[in-house]
């Protein structure tokens, strides 16, 4: 019997959980039809299977017609859901998890031309800043409508066979009502009495006892500090947990401090990469002891280690490590069989949740089987044939393809033309905020350097060089370079945003960063330059800057931007750069027309992506099997390419990643995954 404290079992109620790991409620955007389909269950039961203990299913899963899917929710009030979470229950009980499902009624945290275009509803007029919807203020028909919808789903998840249920109780209605901010109602739901401002929580978890009975597990996840003046603080937070101890209706609490109205709030609660690490943990420990109540939680405990301290510190009872079993499911598998070392780390970096406020399904960055478990391996296959694979370039895309290619048994060896691996994802790592992105890199060096997988680096590799190690396959994946020429005169008086990050050209005192891609580059060159003290003028012809970066991780670079000398402009296009004695002169239009601008400046940066690093490719070409082509049909059903156009080839060659357009991370290791695994 293991002694480590995460290998514990934990006993809530009737239910025994095998260990004290959980995965916390996360909607990761996959139902479809509003069902947890089969994409949904095989996600959770690669978890199931690889030991965590209890899996809260669902984020948010609506309960009432007005709360509609905002981020493309289970609808838990419809009766089709029942067929459909049994399955997945079932499936992951076989395994040896627990279940259990997260409800909510969204209140103003949504939207009203989703769904069935209901108004939306919240104890005040008060809308959330994020979903921008104004609600109604809700009345006593909308009240014991929604005490009922509560009721009827709990109903539909114990026949599902689920082992309890989660009432989100942070941003959404039931805290609307306990927040002073959001609750402008008059007593018996409102007014400065706790009591009155819990009562609807109270009396849908009566509601909800009425029809499941005592026995079945009802936990609160509720935020214990909203962080806003006049809102919920810690002594409030703690005594709504006292209260709900002594009600005897509710199981457990699941720790949440701050608020989620705004993106910055979302992000402080769901901190992101470049934040402290498990920041409420000594929080949460603080509550558990003042409530004496089963207690989990979750905040960005990435670690193994981490979770160890919680569990054996009695912080908590259950610890979530819910964004690190998306990038890495086999978290418990590993730990048991003492492998904690090779666990593929969060990076923090926040791909998976900010795509769900996009309308997207959450992707992990840079694990690309996560939520693709229905096509894309976990653990790779080893192939039935030892072939030699020769993959040019050592980023994310050349590192992923060596990882597989490596696990599949060949013989493979990467070469860079760097000293180190790691492509832009080292430019990346420059920032300090932004430096755990380095760990995508470490991981794959250390599973490739486990496999025998041969680096070379600071070679430039040549046609004769490749063809010197007689590969079977060869991948190219040598990135991109800047693509600075977009302007119609002055491209030579431009420096690019990698230029600034990598530290090769100085900034200027006064600068302007043009910015067409969106991505991180334009930002992290902008903080850099103005980092110095020097004024900024960041410009996009878009309708808002830094599209792709998105909310959660703009939230860091607004939170240093703003405090330094930087302005925003959008819809403006640069069109040219001229000389003007030691400064220059950028002439600015817009796509809308009939503007002409002119800025003095000593410096004009341009992020507009990259331009594939494809002569290579192209050399090679003539003389593969495929003549590089790639067959997409069989890639996209997860079929070997067939490698067939020329005869006379003697290797098959495949470009992957920004060597092909510029994308992004997960673009590029999607890219190597998919191919690799069946070479
Ligand atoms: C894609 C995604 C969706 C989420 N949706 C919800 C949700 O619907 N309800 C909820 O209570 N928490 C939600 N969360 C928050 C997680 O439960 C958890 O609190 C958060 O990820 C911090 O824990 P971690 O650092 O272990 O990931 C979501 C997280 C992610 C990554
Ligand atoms: S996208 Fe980033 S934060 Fe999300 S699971 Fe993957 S590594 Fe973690």
């Amino acid at each position: 019997m293991s002694t480590d404290p995460l290998l514990q079992p934990y006993k809530l109620k009737h239910l025994t959980l095998r260990n004290r790991i959980m995965i916390t409620s996360h909607e990761p955007a996959y139902p479809e039809d509003g069902m947890p389909k089969d994409r949904y269950r095989l996600y959770h039961v690669e978890r199931a299977k690889a030991g965590v203990a209890l899996t809260m299913t669902a984020g948010s899963a609506a309960v009432s017609r007005d709360s509609p899917p905002v981020f493309n929710n289970i609808l838990a009030y419809k009766d089709e859901v029942v067929p459909w979470m049994k399955k997945l229950t079932d499936e992951c009980h076989e395994h040896g998890a627990a279940v259990m499902i997260q409800l909510t009624h969204l209140g103003r945290r949504t939207r009203w031309d989703k769904g069935d275009w209901l108004p939306v509803v919240a104890p005040s007029h008060s809308r959330a800043a994020a979903h921008r919807a104004f609600p109604k203020q809700i009345e006593d028909w909308d009240i014991s409508r929604i005490i009922r919808d509560f009721a009827d789903a709990a109903e539909r998840m114990q026949a599902a066979g689920v082992d309890g249920i989660e009432l989100e109780t942070y941003g959404h209605l039931l805290d609307q009502f306990i927040s002073p901010l959001t609750n402008t109602l008059e007593a018996p739901y409102g007014g400065p009495e706790l009591d009155n401002r819990m009562r609807m929580l109270m009396e849908v978890v009566q509601g909800m006892r009425q029809r499941v009975g005592n026995e079945f597990i009802i936990g609160i996840r509720y935020t214990v500090d909203e962080d806003l003046p006049g809102g919920v603080d810690k002594a409030e937070g703690i005594e709504i947990g006292r209260r709900l101890k002594a009600s005897g209706l509710v199981d457990f609490q699941n720790i949440i401090r701050g608020h989620i109205d705004t993106d910055p709030g979302l992000t402080d609660v769901i901190p992101i990469q470049g934040m402290k690490n498990s920041p409420y943990l000594d929080l949460a420990g603080e509550v558990r002891a003042a409530t004496d109540f089963p207690t989990f939680h979750a905040a960005k405990i990435p670690d193994v280690a981490t979770a160890r301290y919680a569990i054996a510190a009695g912080k908590v009872d259950m610890v979530g490590m819910t964004r690190a079993h998306m990038t890495d499911p086999h978290i418990v598998r590993k730990i048991m069989a003492r492998q904690e070392d090779t666990i593929r780390p969060c990076v923090g970096a926040n791909y998976c949740l900010d795509r769900i406020y996009q309308g997207g399904a959450a992707f992990c960055i840079h694990n690309a089987a996560t939520g693709r478990e229905e096509t894309m391996p976990h653990d790779i296959a080893p192939a039935s044939q030892r072939r030699k694979v020769v993959i040019v370039g050592a980023g994310p895309a050349g590192m992923e393809a060596a990882r597989v290619a490596g696990a599949r048994g060949h013989d493979v060896v990467v070469f860079e033309a760097a000293e180190n691996p790691g492509g832009q994802i080292r430019l990346t790592a420059q920032s300090p905020r932004r430096h755990e992105m380095i760990s995508i890199i470490d991981w794959r060096m250390a599973q490739c350097e486990s496999m025998g997988v041969a680096f070379r680096f600071g070679t430039w590799a040549e046609e004769e060089t490749i063809i010197a190690e007689k590969p079977d396959v060869v991948i190219i994946a040598t990135g991109g370079l800047p693509h600075t020429e977009v302007l119609s005169t002055g491209n030579d008086l431009v420096v690019s945003s990698w230029d600034i990050i990598s530290g090769d050209v100085k900034p200027g005192s006064n600068v302007l960063v043009f910015d067409d891609a969106g991505d991180h580059a334009g930002l992290q060159a902008a903080e850099v330059i103005a980092a110095t003290g020097a004024h900024v003028e960041i410009m996009t012809p878009d309708r808002s800057f830094a599209p792709e970066v998105m909310a959660m991780n703009l939230v860091p670079y607004m939170r240093s931007l703003q405090k330094l000398d930087t302005t925003f402009t959008v819809t403006y296009r640069l069109d040219s750069v001229r000389r003007d004695g030691n400064g220059l002169i950028a002439t600015v239009g817009s796509d809308y027309g009939g503007v002409s601008q002119e800025r003095h400046v000593d410096q004009v940066v341009i992020n507009h992506g990259t331009i594939p690093l494809d002569e290579l490719y192209f050399a090679l070409k003539p003389q593969s099997t495929n003549l590089g082509a790639v067959d997409y049909e069989r890639l996209i059903d997860g079929q070997p390419q067939l490698d067939v156009a020329n005869p006379d080839g003697t290797f098959a060659l495949y470009r992957i990643g920004d060597a092909v357009a510029a994308r992004n991370t997960h673009a590029a290791i999607y890219d190597a995954l998919r191919l690799v695994k069946d070479i």
